[in-house]
């Protein structure tokens, strides 16, 4: 959108400079995908076709991700053979049918991999042994079942398969929709494993999150077909929680990503315990939970099945409103009468809604907003809301599993502060003009630094000729290279402009230094300081005016 981010080939680096982020091409990776640096190399390796030689991998690890990868690979081969089995099979006619008779178009179907299980007891158990999978690697993987006579048969049968993939798009389980009512329940899935969480996944996360970065908002649903019709509709940057209340973990991945999610969720839905964790979540992330209520009994899927159904449902997810404030409404909208009861029954609802929000403009006014349909005192409602536990119940909620280590994304830097950006400006130009830029890093000090800073001046003193080149691959340094050297090829530099920004970052460390004098009291320092500081203002006149 804005000329900010820029990459330099021969460097080998990129920076944006909207956000602060940069680095290296694994750097990139890491921060695009998602990923730790190992997944990163692992990632590029597979992509580009290079064997990487790991040099120590304890033997119990290497086991262990050899089975994963054999398993993974045995995922999605088998919803290779789903998806193929839909498109040709005789068998799987009336499936296809029912899909696009629902609206969904063939090509989303395809991308998203959707397939079908055959009727067949044994189809997939044949064809993974005849592939070399053992029977125990094939119900490791949830694909088969032991039956009470102990022999193996496929766990997925005559239904519609919905490939669950992690972020990087491989598949790590399935949904599985009934063709009948009489199959038993409308949707089983992979069990539930330590690699397959279905309450930490978001369905579709990997075809939408390019679109999600783009408009800087994630669209979230319900169901396996909302998803699949959004997209179809154009609105990719839509997922899916599987199920109906969006789970804490759910929240964290998207907040490590936007800032504003709309839930395009089932009004009721909306309504539940789980919400009022996820708001906390995200009220604690800064990020901004709005609602969508889908009309009653209509789900996303079904609007877009209807002429002009994407322009209805844009419109909706434009009128979304905050969370908490969608959820007072519905408490107000419910209360029956207003007898005492009704009111004190709606008050008891409102204070976790309103204890879950930020101290804000906009908490006030729903507390106003409550207390005025209440017809109570608003003091009434603030003591009700402190009287809310910590923790809002979720001790009571039982178990959730926090994050997986390396899972998360790379925090956002904070905004420059003025020295920084002059710190940084100036190690750019003793990058462009190296000859002079020894003699300046020589009289820079730590103390004339922020902490990124000094780190940047270490390297810079051993590494002025390639900045670049042999960076760790953890910490702040790389981005800060990379800012660096990209920052060096576009702003001019020049030895006067150089003695202009050392003097001011020189004057800054003065006037610190004269502060911290005046606070221990020592006189006598602070007006030697001072006349130091008057000099070095006088050379700074002559070195601005040197430069303009
Ligand atoms: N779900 C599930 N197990 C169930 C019911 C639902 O995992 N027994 C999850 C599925 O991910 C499903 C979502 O909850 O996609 C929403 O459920 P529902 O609205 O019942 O299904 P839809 O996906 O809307 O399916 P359809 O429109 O085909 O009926
Ligand atoms: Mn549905």
């Amino acid at each position: 959108r804005t000329p900010s981010f820029s990459v330099d080939p021969s460097d080998k680096v990129y920076h944006c400079f909207g956000c602060g982020v940069g680095g290296d091409i694994f750097q990139f990776v890491r921060e695009k995908e998602d990923l730790g640096f190992a997944e990163a190399v692992e990632a590029l390796a597979e992509r580009y076709g290079v064997e990487l030689e790991r040099e120590q991998e304890d033997p119990q690890a290497e086991a262990r991700r050899k089975q994963r990868e054999r398993v993974g690979h045995l995922l999605s081969r088998t919803g290779v053979f789903y998806s193929a089995f839909l498109w040709d099979a005789d068998e799987a006619r009336a499936a296809r049918k029912y899909l696009l008779e629902r609206g969904l178009r063939e090509e989303t179907l395809r991308e998203f991999g959707v397939g079908y299980a055959p009727s067949a007891w044994d189809k997939v158990l044949v064809r993974g042994q005849r592939a070399g999978f053992s029977v125990d690697e094939m119900r490791g993987a949830g694909l088969v079942t032991k039956g009470r006579s102990g022999g193996e048969y496929d766990r997925f049968r005559t239904r519609i398969m919905f490939p669950i993939s992690d972020r990087r798009g491989r598949v790590v389980g399935f949904g599985a929709r009934a063709m009948s009512s009489e199959q038993g329940a409308k949707y089983i899935n992979t069990a539930e494993t330590d690699l397959f969480r279905k309450s930490r996944m978001l369905y579709g996360l990997d075809k939408a999150k390019a679109a999600i970065a783009k408009a800087r908002r994630a669209v979230v649903v319900e169901g396996y077909t909302d998803v699949i019709a959004l997209h179809g509709g154009g609105i990719e940057e839509a997922v899916g929680v599987m199920g109906t209340a969006i789970t804490e973990d759910q929240v964290a991945v998207l907040s490590g990503m936007v800032e504003e999610v709309v839930l395009a969720l089932d009004a009721d839905s909306a309504g539940q315990e789980a919400m009022l964790r996820a708001q906390r979540v995200a009220a604690g992330r800064r990020m901004r939970l709005r609602v969508a209520a889908m009309p009653a009994g209509e789900d996303p899927a079904e609007m877009l099945a209807a002429e002009g159904g994407a322009e209805r449902f844009r419109g909706l997810v434009e009128g979304a409103v905050d969370l908490p404030e969608f959820r007072i409404s519905m408490v107000l909208d419910r209360m029956a009468d207003t007898s005492p009861g009704e009111r004190d029954r709606a008050l008891l609802e409102a204070a976790p809604v309103l204890a879950a929000m930020e101290e804000s403009a906009a908490q006030n006014e729903l507390v106003r907003r409550v207390a005025d349909r209440l017809d109570v005192d608003p003091a009434m409602v603030m003591r009700k809301m402190a009287s809310v536990p910590e923790d809002g119940g979720r001790a009571e909620a039982g178990e959730r599993g926090g994050r997986e280590m390396g899972e998360g994304p790379a925090p956002r830097s904070a905004p420059l502060t003025s020295r920084e950006r002059r710190e940084r400006a100036l190690l750019a130009m003793c990058i462009a003009r190296p000859k002079e830029g020894a003699e300046v890093l020589r009289r820079l000090s730590e103390e004339h630094l922020s902490e990124s800073g000094a780190e940047g001046l270490r390297w810079l003193r051993v590494h002025l000729d390639e900045p670049t080149k042999g960076l760790p691959s953890e910490g702040t340094l790389t981005g800060l290279m990379s800012e660096l050297v990209l920052l060096a090829r576009s702003q001019p530099a020049s030895p006067e402009s150089m003695e202009v920004n050392f003097l001011q970052l020189e004057q800054r460390r003065l006037e610190s230094e004269i502060s911290a004098a005046g606070r221990g009291g020592d006189d006598a320092r602070r007006a030697e300081l001072s006349r130091e500081r008057n000099s070095l203002l006088r050379r700074l006149a002559e070195a601005q005016h040197a430069v303009s």
